[in-house]
């Protein structure tokens, strides 16, 4: 039976799923991850980010279902560890040697020449602070030191789980043009993080999980086709709502009632002409507003971490 998958994929989930004793940290999570481009993993604390990122590498089993990297089962990560590079905790350096000492006592374990620590150093633009002290280096530089270490073998997959947590803004910026420029490269990079504003940036898709489960994938920009965006119209009578409703139903203007008023999805743009049919007709609006959710907004929701009314 072989364990390869003949596709060129750089991920592919079927029901992958974790769980710890009655724990289910991910939950039948399917996905097929083409190669090439930033790929980010999102999902706010617990969803399962790193225990996803922890079964890619091998480092645990899955309880059910499959998944394979780079065509190759996780259930056999020997097969395809020297083709990935990862950052799965925060990065332990040697303080007292230099950010490229440190890398050098990697690359020895990864069989890799010095030719390679000046290539990674200028990757995560660190060359010209090579030589100092690792343990002196702001906490942005240690996580591009870090990043430079997991592209040591260069790999065609890089798994970071989490390189922008606890960094100021101007550390994060750092980071999501190192991604950039990576996703450029070739490589597919899978980034985690709990914030979206963190990283969406740096993305070509994303991957969205909540409670261990999918609850969005695809190109960063379909997110934005969630967003919701209705036109609210509350009449300042309840006895008015019929009236509203078949002046709306008239102007070809789809809505929801909910009681109190009515909803108009992609109405937003008709508020005007809206609020001079009902003048019209004699009936005033106590409310006419536009609700329009972000990208933000739509991640929130989706991940339920914020109640939006
Ligand atoms: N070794 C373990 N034993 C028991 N439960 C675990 C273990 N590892 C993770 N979990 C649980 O699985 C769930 C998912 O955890 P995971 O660390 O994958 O989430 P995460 O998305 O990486 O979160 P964070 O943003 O906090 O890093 C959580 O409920 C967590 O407590
Ligand atoms: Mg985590």
């Amino acid at each position: 039976m072989s364990t390869t998958s003949a596709n060129g994929l750089a991920i592919e989930l079927h029901g992958l799923t974790k769980e710890f004793g009655n724990i289910t940290a991910v939950n039948d999570l399917s996905v097929r991850v083409e190669r090439g481009g930033v790929i980010g993993l999102l999902g706010p604390n617990g969803a399962g980010k790193s225990t996803t990122i922890r079964m890619l590498l091998g480092l645990i089993a899955p309880t059910h279902g499959s998944g394979h990297v780079l065509g190759h089962d996780v259930r056999s990560p020997s097969a395809y560890m020297q083709r990935v590079g990862a950052l799965v905790e925060a990065p332990v350096f040697y303080p007292k040697l230099s950010g490229r000492d440190n890398l050098r006592t990697l690359a020895v374990l990864a069989g890799v020449d010095n030719e390679r620590i000046d290539e990674v150093l200028e990757i995560v633009d660190l060359t010209g602070r090579d030589t100092d002290r690792a343990g002196d280096y702001s906490l942005g530089m240690k996580q591009r030191l870090a990043i430079a270490a997991s592209l040591l073998k260069d790999p065609e997959l890089v798994l970071l789980d989490e390189p922008t947590n606890g960094l100021d803004p101007a550390g994060i910026v750092e980071i999501r043009e190192l991604l950039i420029r990576l996703g450029h490269s070739g490589k597919t990079i899978i980034v985690s993080s709990h914030l979206l504003a963190e990283i969406q940036a740096a993305c070509d898709r994303l991957i969205i999980i909540n409670r261990g489960s999918l609850v969005f994938e695809g190109p960063t920009h379909e997110l934005l086709d969630q967003a919701r965006n209705e036109l609210v119209i509350v009449p300042e009578y309840r006895s008015d709502l019929s009236k509203l409703a078949a002046l709306l139903d008239e102007k070809g203007i789809n809505f929801a009632a909910n009681g109190v008023g009515l909803r108009a999805p992609g109405a937003t743009a008709e508020s005007a002409p809206v609020n001079r049919l009902a003048f019209e007709h004699g009936v005033t609006l106590r409310e006419l507003r536009a609700d329009v959710e972000d990208l933000e907004d739509v991640f929130l929701r989706l991940t339920d971490t914020r109640e939006i009314n």
